[in-house]
Order: C-alpha cells, then sequence, then structure tokens
C-alpha cells in the first residue's frame, strides 16, 4: 500500500523546500568575535585559524567596518594586551586595549558591541583569575571582574559575557553595573563553559595559555549535562540576561535541554577549534562549503538563539 503521507512532496522544489523549512540562519542572530592586539602593528593572521586575524587599534575601524557592510551586526571583543601581570591589572585599566576598541566600535559603527570579560589574556599566568598558590582564589577574582566591568561600561558597551566561570560573577558584575548606575547594561553570562580541547586555536590568537595546569578547576567536566542546567540556573537568579552553552557543536545536548527548560534568550558560542575543523576541511577539499551552513544551522536547530561563530561574516555575506 501506499503512504498516507508523502514527506517528498514538500521537496520537490526550493521555493517550497523553503516555504516549510523550519530554521534558517539570519545575519542578526551571528556574532562575530573581533580580537584586538595592542602591541601589533598590522593585522596578524592566525595560523590555525585561516581568514581570522588580530588587528591593532588603528586597523580595528576598518575592520569592523567591513564586517558591518557584510551584514554583521554584533561583534564580541577580546583583547591582547602588552603587559601582562600575575594579578591580570591590565584588563580594568580605563586606558586599556578592550576599553578603546569599545570607545572606537561604538564611535565609528552601529555594531552592537559585546566585550568578553576575563583575565585569562592579562595574566602573567594564563589562568582565568588571581591565583592564591596554584588555585585560582574565586572570589578574590570577583573583586577583579567587577572592575572590568565598570570600565567596560564606562567605555560605553553594550553588553558584557563573563567568561571566567567564577563561582558568583554574574551576580558581582550585575551589583557593581547597578551601583554605578548601569542598570540598563546586560549580561550575557557564559554559563555553561565546558574544559573542552575546541580552545586551542582561540589560545593561540588570544595567547591565553595557561602556563601551568589546565582551566578544570573552573571550567566545566565535559562528562555532565545536569550540571549545565545548575549552572544555568545560578546565573539566571544573579539576573543574567542571556544564558550561554559553549562549546557548541559537541555540546547540541545541552543547548536543547537549556531551551527546553529556560525562557531567556540563549547563546550559544561554536568555538575556534569548531571552526579549525570545518574551515581546513573545506580549505583542502575535503568537505563541501555546505559543511559551514550544516554545522551552523545544527546549532539553531538545536534551539540556539543566536550564535557566536568566526563565521559569522562568511554566513552574513552569503545569506
Ligand atoms: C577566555 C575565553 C576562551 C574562549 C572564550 N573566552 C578560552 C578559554 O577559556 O580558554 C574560547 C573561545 C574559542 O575557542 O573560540 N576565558
Ligand atoms: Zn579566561
Amino acid at each position: 500500500m501506499f503512504p498516507v503521507s508523502r514527506p517528498r512532496r514538500l521537496r520537490t522544489t526550493q521555493d517550497i523546500r523553503d516555504l516549510v523549512a523550519e530554521t534558517a540562519i539570519r545575519p542578526e542572530k551571528l556574532i562575530m568575535p573581533v580580537f584586538v592586539d595592542e602591541g601589533a602593528k598590522k593585522a596578524v593572521p592566525i595560523k590555525s585559524m585561516p581568514g581570522i586575524h588580530r588587528y591593532p587599534l588603528s586597523e580595528l575601524e576598518n575592520h569592523l567596518l567591513s564586517l558591518q557592510s557584510s551584514g554583521v551586526r554584533s561583534i564580541l571583543l577580546f583583547g591582547i594586551p602588552v603587559n601582562k601581570d600575575e594579578t591580570g591589572s591590565s584588563a580594568y585599566d580605563e586606558n586599556g586595549i578592550v576599553q578603546k576598541a569599545i570607545n572606537i566600535s561604538k564611535e565609528k559603527t552601529g555594531l552592537i558591541t559585546i566585550a568578553d570579560l576575563c583575565m585569562c589574556e592579562y595574566t602573567s599566568h594564563g589562568h582565568c583569575g588571581i591565583l592564591r598558590g596554584n588555585y585560582v582564589d574565586n572570589d578574590a577574582t570577583l573583586d577583579s571582574y567587577g572592575k572590568i566591568a565598570k570600565t567596560y561600561a564606562d567605555a560605553g558597551v553594550d553588553l558584557i559575557a563573563p567568561s571566567g566561570m567564577m563561582d558568583g560573577q554574574v551576580g558581582r558584575i550585575r551589583k557593581t553595573l547597578d551601583d554605578a548606575g548601569y542598570s540598563r547594561i546586560p549580561i550575557m553570562a557564559y554559563s555553561a563553559k565546558y574544559a573542552s580541547s575546541l580552545y586551542g586555536p582561540f589560545r593561540e590568537a588570544a595567547e591565553s595559555t595557561p602556563s601551568f595546569g589546565d582551566r578544570r578547576s573552573y571550567q566545566m567536566d565535559p562528562r555532565n549535562s545536569r550540571e549545565a542546567m545548575r549552572e544555568i540556573d545560578l546565573d539566571v537568579k544573579e539576573g543574567a540576561d542571556i544564558i550561554m552553552v559553549k562549546p557548541a557543536l559537541f555540546y547540541l545536548d545541552v543547548i536543547r535541554g537549556a531551551r527546553r527548560k529556560y525562557s531567556l534568550p540563549l547563546a550559544a558560542y561554536s568555538v575556534s577549534g569548531e571552526y579549525t575543523m570545518i574551515r581546513n576541511a573545506v580549505d583542502a577539499g575535503y568537505l563541501s562549503a555546505n559543511a559551514i551552513e550544516e554545522a551552523i544551522g545544527s546549532i539553531f536547530r538545536a534551539g540556539a538563539d543566536m550564535v557566536i561563530t568566526y563565521f559569522a561574516k562568511y554566513l552574513a555575506e552569503k545569506l
């Protein structure tokens, strides 16, 4: 007998396929990471990430305008400072690299300017906070995160994205912002951030590899998913406006779980290692370029409302 439903009827033409498509990749849902390098004289290519560079402040405006003209609407800023010390003090320098980059972005472009808030790029040891012995001291680190948040707000940032995975970081930053008169600035919380092997290329780009040990005493164990819901719960209670799962592709189950359980906007960070795997396989001719849309599309299908991806410019141009 013939089946009553014949799914192929809705696959006959591109127009019909588009009509019934359940999800779409839209440029306004993509966030492009941008690396700003205080010591660089000109754009420095990142070896493991073809097409991605670190930019000196002098070239930042041009780069941002080219992102904007390709259709990108949001950026996520990372800074690489010239001076690193034990306490990462250049992270809360009001004339620091990210603070200046925020200024340029807000004055010269119409981009939504999000700034990553962490200390690993600023500490001489490369950990995400203040050390006590070999352990990252949670509460001493929160004091510094508060100071960084205030300088970002003073510089005119649109959203702040704390990525250090200290307990209580969202609450502390929220309170610091509110006390300083910045209650309107939202927090995009890296809520469920795993201790992943997929950050390798980023650490080359941001010069943030820990000089000893690893990040497993603060980032999450990849074996856990219930724990991700507990991390998100805390961030919601502490006042997060947007929650995030990171990485994305190896953690689609976590994205789906968060989508089902929470009503807040959900971001997913498709990290440097995801870009590296796909970009290099496409460049080598081993995968068709369709892999890019299929991969980023899978993250939206899993339930993300927005995706941070190094493919943002490529996709915005294409769509
Ligand atoms: C810093 C930070 C990292 C990433 C974003 N913010 C690296 C890390 O935690 O080691 C990774 C982003 C990427 O790999 O694209 N805390
Ligand atoms: Zn960090």
